[in-house]
């Protein structure tokens, strides 16, 4: 008898030390954000309040994400993909470079959040939606005798030429978004004829989504193309910043989140996904001025957010513009016909 009890002691602490050695192995998190920078840290930093969980994070524009995702693969090294425009997540998801997850979490979500998900076979869901547009500085267009913009086709006049900032649609998701937005508005080929009228004012293409706005904010560039939240951000830091709608109707975003295929702390990934579709998390935007609408239908908002209600909104063609051969396609002809012609 005593013998059993023995063996059984062994047995229950070898099946502890088990556990331990799993959840040993859930106590990291390999963290990919695409979101804005302070976002990402604040997210990483409550995970890790929250679960004891080591996080160690790396921000990246949306495209570039999805480039070093793919470029990983054969080895994954990445869990978990916060934030970014949701058409790279989806083009991710076709591709077979993140994996389906159920989470017990949708049913707080808004329909918007669950769509996006449902038309990726569940591998990437919606966190966040925000409309697109653009913000100047109110000082440096006055000083420069500049008239205030207020639709898209404004921005081809000769007389903002090296005023206007947007990124590369390459690496940035905001800036994808534009692109694949003046399709839709003006249809492919005026469109393009839009693109390459544009070229020629832009005085520079950014890396990232928010920068053409964070220098407008600095004084360093007068009209960045970002999501009309990236701009409210700036305004309301106190920086003579105006917001526009463009005239026309715009593009939105769904910011969107994925798990990686192959993801080597998957416990830690699944958890972190529930944990960021909470109201609670999703609340603490406000804290760094993120004023997307949140997908929690319980998650708070503010006042100074952009009223996606209030803004004429094209039916942005998601499943069309995230597929992969939609996006290659775009990509390429933007680089061979826009980026390549003299400003
Ligand atoms: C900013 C916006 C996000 C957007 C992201 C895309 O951070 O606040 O709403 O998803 O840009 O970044 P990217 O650098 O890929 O344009």
């Amino acid at each position: 008898m005593k013998k059993t009890l023995t063996t059984l002691a062994a047995g229950v602490a070898l099946a502890a030390f088990a556990t331990m050695g799993a959840s040993a192995k859930t106590h990291k998190l390999t963290y990919y954000c695409s979101a804005q920078e302070d976002w990402c840290q604040l997210m990483a930093k409550g995970f890790e309040e929250a679960t004891g969980i080591k996080v160690n994070m790396t921000r990246k524009s949306s495209g570039e994400t999805f480039a070093q995702i793919k470029a990983e693969s054969a080895n994954p090294k990445g869990d978990i993909w916060w934030g970014g425009t949701g058409d790279p997540h989806l083009q991710a998801a076709e591709e077979d470079l993140t994996q389906p997850y159920d989470s017990p979490m949708r049913k707080e979500l808004l329909p918007w959040a669950i769509a996006q998900s449902e038309s990726a076979g569940n591998r990437t869901i919606g966190i966040y939606s925000g409309a697109l547009g653009y913000g100047y500085n109110t000082e440096l267009l006055k000083k420069n005798n500049l008239p205030e913009p207020k639709c898209w086709k404004d921005l081809l006049k000769p007389e903002y030429k090296g005023f206007i900032q947007m990124a590369n649609p390459n690496s940035s998701g905001t800036a994808y978004t534009t692109l694949a937005t003046i399709v839709q508005l003006f249809g492919e080929e005026k469109g393009f004829e839009f693109m390459k009228g544009l070229h020629k004012n832009i005085n520079n293409y950014t890396k990232s989504g928010s920068a053409p706005i964070k220098a407008a904010a600095r004084g360093e560039n007068t009209i960045g193309i970002v999501f009309m939240h990236d701009a409210v951000k700036q305004a309301v830091s106190g920086f003579p910043i105006k917001v526009v709608a463009p005239c026309e109707g715009t593009g939105y975003e769904i910011g969107s989140m994925s798990i990686i295929k192959g993801a080597r702390n998957l416990e830690a990934a699944k958890k972190f996904y529930d944990w960021a579709l909470t109201a609670d998390v999703q609340s603490r935007a406000l804290e760094v001025k993120a004023f997307q609408v949140m997908s929690n239908k319980n998650a708070k908002s503010s006042p100074a957010a952009p009223d996606l209600a209030s803004i004429k909104l094209i039916n942005y063609d998601f499943k069309k513009y995230g597929s992969s051969a939609e996006r290659k396609r775009l990509l390429k002809k933007w680089d061979d016909e826009v980026k390549v012609l003299p400003q």
